[in-house]
């Protein structure tokens, strides 16, 4: 972890006791920095974060990105790569494994990424949604911002300063999976019913309460499917192509790829599903109601009333005009 933050006051110092960034509640570490963000802090978070990246590493045919990324690192003599929300840091680390050349900084609201990490890799601890995030306008060629807008209160807000905070020409790559987990894909082998209102399941429940939960958090739940609308409304961005697919959830694929893609979704949903339980309770619901909720969507997950799970994932990149 960088321990260089004198550049900004809202910028933190984490030395060997990180215990001040971290609060608890409801029997999980939290971060400290934003009581928005309302996913814990904590191992399971970082097995998640794990499986989140091998699962898109598959998705992009073992790549960290899709789009021309490469030709956005080709320019100038100092490349810059910027990783929002990073977790446990492990895009920002695989990137600057294969561009070493590079300078890679994530940035996020709690220091859950490893301390030993290749000499071209930073972390530093910022909440995005305090504007500026503190570095320069035209500094970064690369920022890509992966499942993290449940944490964002002005995600139009957040592409304006990606904006500043871009060069000329530079890429940005938003990857967002839905909230609305039944979805019938054009990808995947399509199951008869796969529709969000074709199921009153326990595991459509669950998902609706945690959309209502974040909604009262005050995070707009259809970012992933505007992504690309907020892109082109900003008017800064050209270039704008929009990739979604389907993640299959579950060990239902036939194809051998998309069968491990099912299998570490699955394993993400697994540590999910109670991740999102002080959240709930700290919203005023019964613990009673939430417990069976959470259990029910479990059960729903372990044995789906409907085959063929998937939830779909936006993914969108663009590049800022050259004025
Ligand atoms: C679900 S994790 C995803 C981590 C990583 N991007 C990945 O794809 O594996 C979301 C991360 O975004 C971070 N995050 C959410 N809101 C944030 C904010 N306002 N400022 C900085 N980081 C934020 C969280 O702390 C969390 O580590």
């Amino acid at each position: 972890m960088s321990l260089d933050h004198s550049h900004s006051d809202h910028v933190f110092y984490v030395g060997e006791d990180d215990s001040e960034f971290f609060r608890s509640l409801h029997g999980r570490r939290f971060n400290n920095l934003n009581h928005t963000y309302c996913l814990p802090a904590d191992q399971d978070e970082v097995k998640r974060s794990e499986l989140h990246q091998r699962m898109m590493q598959f998705v992009f045919s073992g790549r960290n990105y899709i789009g021309p990324v490469k030709e956005a690192l080709q320019f100038g003599q100092h490349r810059r790569i910027l990783d929002l929300g990073t977790g446990a840091g492990l895009w920002a680390i695989s990137m600057a494994d294969e561009f070493p050349r590079a300078e890679v900084i994530g940035i996020d609201l709690a220091p859950l990424q490893p301390r030993n990490v290749p000499p071209n890799c930073t972390f530093e601890l910022c909440d995005i949604n305090q504007i500026p995030i503190p570095y320069p306008d035209n500094y970064f060629d690369l920022i890509h911002a992966r499942s993290m807008h449940t944490g964002i209160t002005d995600y139009p807000k957040m592409i304006r300063e990606i904006a500043r905070l871009l060069r000329p020409g530079g890429l940005v790559l938003l990857i967002e999976p839905s909230l609305h987990p039944f979805s019938e894909g054009a990808e995947f082998p399509t199951p008869s019913s796969l529709s969000p209102s074709s199921s009153n399941s326990h595991w459509s429940s669950f998902w609706e309460t945690y959309r209502n939960c974040l909604n009262r958090q005050g995070i707009d739940v259809s970012v992933p499917e505007k992504l690309a609308d907020f892109l082109l409304a900003s008017g800064k961005f050209e270039a704008i192509v929009q990739r979604d697919g389907n993640i299959p959830v579950g060990f239902w694929p036939q194809d051998p790829i998309l069968l491990t893609v099912g299998q570490l979704q699955w394993m993400d949903f697994d540590l999910f599903l109670p991740a999102v339980r002080p959240l709930f309770l700290s919203l005023g619901l019964g613990e009673r109601h939430v417990d069976n909720l959470i259990a029910n969507a479990h059960e729903d997950l372990y044995h789906p009333p409907v085959d063929g799970l998937g939830c779909r994932i936006y993914i969108v990149h663009a590049s800022k005009e050259i004025a």
